[in-house]
C-alpha cells in the first residue's frame, strides 16, 4: 500500500477574493486528503497564493497598495475561507516566501546551466490580462483568442525555456500513462493539440521596466520571471520547506515528498500544467506528477460567473445560509467531478432537503428515536448478523476507494447512499414499530435496531471526508468518542465495532430542511478587496 499521498490545488490570485470555483477546488483536494489519512497515509495537501506577476501588481496599483501590501490583505480571504470551509491543507504557499524565491532561482540555474533556457530577441502580440504572447495567426479578429481582448504589439529580448524539444517525449509520455491526465476527455485534448501542432518554446522572463513585481532572473537582473513559471515551481518549492519531514528530512533533490500524486486544476489551466509543467520536469530531470486532473467550471444560473453580471457567487454566504457541510456535498454530488455544472440555490435547496434532511438525517432521527423508545437509548444487543446488509456495508469501501482514485466524487456519493437507501429500506420492510408490539418478536426487534446503527456508524465513516462536521455529530450522536478524521478506516470498516449497550446521545437534527428560496446578495461582503 503506497504510504504517502501528496495533493496540490492551484495557487489562487490574490488579485481578487475567493468564489465558488477556488472553493471547489479546494474542496476537492482536501476530501482527497481527508479520506488518504482515514486510510492511514501520510498525506501533504498543498494550497496557496500566486502573488507576482501583472494582475496583481495591477490590482494592488487600483487600489494605492504595493504589491506585497495588497498579496498581505487578499491573502486572508483565502484562509479564512479554508477555515470555515473545514479544509484541512497541510502547508500555505505564497510565491512571495524567500524559501519559493530561492528555489525558483535554484532550478532556473539549472536550466540555464544545462542549456534548456536562451536568450533570443522576439516581436509578438501581447495580452496584458492574460500575461500571454500570442503569434499573429493565432489572434481572432486581431484580439487575443482565449479571452477575446485587444492586444500589443511588443518587440523585445526575452529568455526562453526550450519547451519546443520536449513535444515528442511529452507525447510520448501522456499516451504510455493514461492516468496521467484526466478526466479522459481532456487527455485526448492534450493529446490532439500536441499531435498536429508545433510546440514554441516558452519566454519565461518579462524585462524589468515593463514589469517588476516578479522573481528577478538568477542571470539577468534586468527581467523578472514569467508569474507561470514561477507559479508552477510552487508544487516542488513547498516539499523542500513547508511539507512535514518523512524520513528526518525534506532537503534533498526531489525532496522525499516529490512527486505529487495530484495536482487538481480547472480546465482553464490545464495547458500550463501538461504542457508547461511536464516538459519544465522533464527538462530538470525530475519525475512528473502522477495525476494532473482538469475539473470543470461552474456557471450560475446558466450564465458566466463575472463580476459585471454581479453573479459571483461567495461561498462565505453558502456556507452561512446552508452550513458548511451541505455546502460540500452539493458541490460534489450535483455535477460529476470533470463536468462543467451550473449553481443554483434552488437546486442545492431540493439536494438539501431530499438527499440530505430526508433520506440521511430523517433515517438518524428514526433509528435514535427507535433507540430510544424501546431501548431506553442503548444500542441493542443483535440476536444475528443481517448478512445482506453488513456486506452492502463493508463493500463500499473498495468502491469508494477505485471511485475516488480517478477523482469520482459524485460515484463514491452514489456508492454511500446506496447504503442510505438500503438501511431505509430496510427499516420499512422489517417495521421495527411492529416488532415492538410483540412480545415475541423482542430478539428480532433488538437485530433489526442494531444493524440499523452500525449501518449508520459505517455512513458517518464513508461521508466524513465529504461532511466532516456533521459526521462528528452523528458519531457522537452513536455514544462513539474520539475524532472521526484520525480513526483507521480499514480497520473500522467491519461489521460489528459498534458494541451493543453503548449509551446514544442526544442531538440536534442532523440536516434541517431549508424551508425558504434562498437569496443570494451577490459577492462583495465579509472578503477584504
Ligand atoms: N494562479 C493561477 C494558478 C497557478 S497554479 C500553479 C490561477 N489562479 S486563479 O485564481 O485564477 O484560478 C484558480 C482556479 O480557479 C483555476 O483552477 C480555475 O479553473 C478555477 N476557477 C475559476 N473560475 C471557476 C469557475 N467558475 N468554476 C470552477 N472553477 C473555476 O489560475
Amino acid at each position: 500500500m503506497k504510504e504517502k499521498f501528496f495533493a496540490t490545488t492551484p495557487i489562487y490570485y490574490v488579485n481578487d477574493v475567493p468564489h465558488i470555483g477556488h472553493a471547489y477546488t479546494t474542496t476537492a483536494a482536501d476530501i482527497l486528503a481527508r479520506y488518504n489519512r482515514l486510510k492511514g497515509r501520510r498525506v501533504f495537501f498543498l494550497t496557496g497564493t500566486d502573488e507576482h506577476g501583472q494582475k496583481v501588481e495591477k490590482a494592488a496599483m487600483e487600489k494605492g497598495r504595493t504589491p506585497k501590501g495588497h498579496a498581505d490583505i487578499m491573502v486572508e480571504n483565502f484562509k479564512n475561507l479554508w477555515i470555515k470551509l473545514n479544509i484541512t491543507n497541510d502547508a500555505f504557499i505564497r510565491t512571495t516566501d524567500t524559501e519559493h524565491k530561492k528555489v525558483v532561482h535554484e532550478l532556473l540555474e539549472r536550466l540555464w546551466g544545462k542549456g534548456e533556457i536562451e536568450k533570443r530577441s522576439y516581436s509578438g502580440w501581447y495580452c496584458t490580462p492574460d500575461e500571454r504572447f500570442w503569434m499573429e495567426k493565432d489572434l481572432v479578429g486581431g484580439n487575443c483568442p482565449d479571452c477575446g481582448r485587444p492586444v500589443d504589439h511588443i518587440e523585445e529580448e526575452n529568455y526562453f525555456f526550450l519547451m519546443s524539444r520536449y513535444q515528442e517525449r511529452l507525447i510520448k509520455y501522456i499516451e504510455d500513462n493514461p492516468y496521467y491526465i484526466l478526466p479522459e476527455t481532456r487527455r485526448n485534448e492534450v493529446l490532439g493539440f500536441l499531435r498536429t501542432q508545433p510546440l514554441g518554446d516558452l519566454c519565461i522572463s518579462r524585462p524589468r521596466h515593463r514589469l517588476s513585481w516578479g522573481i528577478p532572473l538568477p542571470f539577468d537582473e534586468n527581467f523578472v520571471t514569467y508569474v507561470w513559471f514561477d507559479a508552477l515551481v510552487n508544487y516542488y518549492s513547498a516539499t523542500r520547506y513547508l511539507a512535514p519531514s518523512v524520513h528526518g528530512s525534506r532537503f534533498t533533490v526531489h525532496g522525499d515528498w516529490w512527486p505529487a500524486d495530484h495536482h487538481i486544476v480547472g480546465k482553464d489551466i490545464l495547458t500550463t500544467h501538461a504542457v508547461y509543467w511536464s516538459t519544465m520536469l522533464m527538462a530538470l530531470g525530475m519525475p512528473l506528477p502522477e495525476n494532473i486532473f482538469a475539473h470543470g467550471w461552474w456557471t450560475v444560473d446558466g450564465k458566466k460567473m463575472s463580476k459585471s453580471l454581479g453573479n459571483v457567487v461567495d461561498p462565505n454566504e453558502m456556507i452561512d445560509e446552508y452550513g458548511v457541510d451541505a455546502f460540500r456535498y452539493f458541490l460534489f454530488r450535483e455535477v460529476p467531478f470533470g463536468l462543467d455544472g451550473d449553481f443554483s440555490e434552488d437546486t442545492m435547496i431540493k439536494r438539501i432537503n431530499t438527499d440530505l434532511a430526508n433520506d440521511f438525517g430523517n433515517l438518524a432521527s428514526r433509528i435514535f428515536a427507535m433507540i430510544n423508545k424501546y431501548f431506553k437509548g442503548e444500542i441493542p444487543q443483535p440476536d444475528e448478523e443481517e448478512k445482506e446488509i453488513k456486506n452492502i456495508a463493508e463493500g463500499i469501501l473498495k468502491k469508494i476507494d477505485d471511485s475516488l482514485h480517478c477523482l469520482s466524487f459524485h460515484k463514491a456519493l452514489d456508492e454511500i447512499w446506496e447504503l442510505v437507501s438500503c438501511t431505509n429500506k430496510y427499516i420499512d420492510l422489517s417495521a421495527p414499530w411492529a416488532l415492538a408490539k410483540d412480545p415475541g418478536k423482542h430478539a428480532r426487534l433488538m437485530t433489526v435496531l442494531y444493524s440499523a446503527a452500525e449501518a449508520l456508524r459505517f455512513l458517518a465513516l464513508y461521508l466524513n471526508p465529504f461532511m466532516p462536521d456533521a459526521t462528528q455529530r452523528l458519531w457522537e450522536q452513536l455514544g462513539l468518542e474520539g475524532e472521526l478524521s484520525k480513526i483507521n478506516l480499514d480497520k473500522e470498516a467491519r461489521w460489528g465495532r459498534l458494541k451493543p449497550g453503548t449509551k446514544i446521545k442526544k442531538g440536534e437534527a442532523l440536516f434541517p430542511r431549508i424551508e425558504k428560496v434562498g437569496s443570494r446578495k451577490g459577492l462583495e461582503a465579509g472578503s477584504k478587496d
